[in-house]
């Protein structure tokens, strides 16, 4: 039986009430907490730091999957495992020696990410995919939730899932922007492994109950 995951994007929680929120998470049938750190520079947009993960994860119980939206992220690979940390993503353009930059979290315990802008091609990770525990495929121009959903993503998982099968490599394909019950089936049919879904969420009158909804309609 497949395991599909559900990854709520933090991005998209109200954060006057952060821990009631997180607590919906840690509650429903959601899998992990996608956190989104932005700088304004390597995406034209700022979300927050340090001392907000270092508050989530004081009440998260899920995996935590951060996705590093900034330039030069060697910088702070020990500081995001010492605040807990168990995914970190970097982005392929932000990356000029990604390979060192893989072993570097992987030094840290933690898993690696590699998130690719949209037009960023998915065989350009060839040569380091078996040091890649997770794709993340962007759907939309990194830097904001709310947009649309780009549809050329479905070629970019069904190419992505060809390279990691023909490689032999164990890694998991992450959708990341635009997801909701319209795409996500095709998604997971054509080979994603893990959805995350902000807007489509936290928008949604019963939060929980979307959650369930999308956890089931991808697992059957
Ligand atoms: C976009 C972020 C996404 C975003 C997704 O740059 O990486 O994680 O929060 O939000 P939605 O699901 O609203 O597109
Ligand atoms: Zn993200």
């Amino acid at each position: 039986m497949s395991n599909k995951l559900i990854a709520p994007s933090v991005l998209a929680a109200d954060f006057a009430n952060l821990q009631r929120d997180i607590e919906m998470i840690n509650n429903s049938d959601a899998d992990w907490f996608h956190i989104d750190i932005m700088d304004g520079v390597f995406v034209p947009n700022i979300s927050f730091g340090m001392p907000v993960l270092q508050a989530i994860t004081k009440y998260a119980k899920k995996t935590i999957d951060v996705h590093l939206m900034i330039v030069d992220p060697d910088r702070y690979i020990k500081t995001f495992a010492e605040l807990g940390a168990n995914y970190l993503t970097v982005h392929f353009e932000a990356c000029t020696h990604l390979h060192r930059t893989l072993q570097a979290i992987k030094a840290e315990g933690m898993k690696t990410g590699v998130a690719l802008n949209p037009h960023t091609n998915v065989n350009l990770l060839a040569d380091v995919i078996q040091d890649i525990d997770l794709v993340c495929i962007m759907s939309v121009n990194p830097g904001f939730g709310g947009q649309s959903f780009i549809e050329n993503t479905y070629n970019k998982v069904a190419q992505l899932k060809s390279l990691i099968t023909e490689k032999g490599a164990n890694t998991l394909i992450e959708i990341d922007g635009g997801v909701s019950d319209k795409n996500s089936k095709k998604l997971t049919d054509t080979g994603a492994d893990v959805l995350v879904a902000g807007s489509f969420i936290f928008k949604s009158k019963n939060q929980t109950q979307t959650i369930t909804n999308l956890k089931q309609s991808v697992n059957n």
